[in-house]
């Protein structure tokens, strides 16, 4: 097993145990102090863990809920169909409200319902043990899709680096190995250069720290520099600092919901940081598996952005408050980068240009 193969197996963000009792999680909020993994049992357990971002990305909260789901139906006990899926629906309905915007949550609890409504004629044994394997697919699917998202996205990085330099890259939040099942989307090229024999010279990354809840700093940093990535972290604001200097060649970030437009939500400044790419003419792409593209929502407005507590901006991470007592704090947990600051959205069914509804038609996405 090579180095990063290592490094990947001890950060596997979500697995099912052979018992199928728990979901196994990675505790995110540790990171990256304490690498520590969690048993989450009850539905409770599994809708607090999502809300308090211990697990967290949009592909890694859709395969935890797949798994949480297919945990807890096991666990009805009903005595025929009917009453089995009257519960399982109230599951489902309680987990999807744990947070609002990634896509990927409700459809892979959509896709578990349509799994279950599909064998409504089989035993409740059966259907029960064939949500486990729903659940165990769309996990699988994640992986294959992540590493032809990092195909495509190192075929990018390969154009730049015919120019002869260091090729530096510049993300936002983490969209990594530990938001997905395996190689992340936005460091899916990264992590395939790695394994095509880049070197430390070949590629930089340059990662945005991301206020107010430091994903950029605690698990992208830690991801990229464990794994023998170049990385450097800058603070949000420094963003546009870097591209001025001519450091940044190319973008890549994940998202959480593309809306038919091509508008793509992701976290917080990621807006910003397409408006800034888009001033120093720096190509941003968004990396998405075809599940995070939602054609039922028509464009960035109608996505719903989840508002998240004041603390975090006002109190946590520091060692005493660092905001008036009473304050009023903003803070929204994502934005989104209007489709026309955006060069390309890479897929795991090949990279969508504007127009973007067109493009995801050509590619099959939505079928
Ligand atoms: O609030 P988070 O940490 O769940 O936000 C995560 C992001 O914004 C990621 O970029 C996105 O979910 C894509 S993960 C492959």
């Amino acid at each position: 097993m090579s180095n990063i193969d290592e490094f990947f197996e001890r950060v596997i963000s979500v697995k099912l145990p052979e018992d199928r009792q728990t979901v196994d999680i990675l505790e995110q909020t540790l990171l990256p102090g304490t690498i520590k993994r969690i048993n989450l049992r009850t539905k409770e357990e599994l809708w607090d863990a999502i809300k308090k971002l211990k697990v967290r990305g949009a592909p890694a909260i859709g395969v935890s809920a797949a798994y949480g789901i297919a945990v807890l139906a096991n666990r009805i006990e009903a005595s025929d169909f009917d009453s089995f899926y009257k519960e399982f629906k109230e599951l489902k309905d309680y987990l999807a409200s744990s947070r609002p915007t990634a896509v990927n949550l409700f459809w892979a609890l959509n896709r578990m319902d349509d799994k279950a409504l599909s064998l409504k004629n089989e035993s409740l044994d059966k259907i029960k043990e064939l949500l486990f394997e729903e659940a165990q697919k769309i996990r699988d699917e994640d992986v294959a899709i992540s590493r032809s998202i990092g195909e495509l996205g190192f075929g990018l990085l390969k154009e730049l680096k015919k120019e002869g330099k260091e090729v530096g890259i510049l993300t936002h939040c983490n969209a990594g190995t530990i938001a997905t099942a395996k190689y992340g989307t936005a460091t899916a090229p990264m992590y395939t250069a790695l394994e095509n024999g880049w070197a430390g010279t070949d590629m930089h990354v340059y990662c945005d720290e991301t206020r107010p809840l430091l994903q950029g700093a605690r698990l992208t940093s830690f991801e990229l520099h464990n794994a023998g990535i170049t990385t450097t972290l800058q603070c949000d604001n420094m963003a546009s600092m870097l591209m001025k200097q001519g450091k940044i060649d190319i973008v890549f970030v994940g998202c959480d919901r593309v809306a038919k437009n091509g508008d793509s939500a992701n976290k917080i400044g990621t807006s910003g940081l397409a408006i800034l790419a888009k001033h120093y003419g720096i190509p941003f792409y968004i990396c998405a598996p075809s599940s995070t593209i939602d054609l039922n929502t028509a464009r960035g407005d109608d996505i719903p952005i989840e508002m998240r507590d004041p603390e975090e901006v006002t109190t946590m991470w520091y060692k005493e408050r660092m905001a008036p007592e009473g304050i009023d704090a903003f803070n929204p947990a994502f934005d989104f980068a209007e489709h026309e600051l955006i060069t390309g959205i890479i897929t795991e069914k090949g990279i969508a240009h504007a127009p973007f509804d067109k493009a995801f038609e050509e590619l099959g996405i939505g079928k």
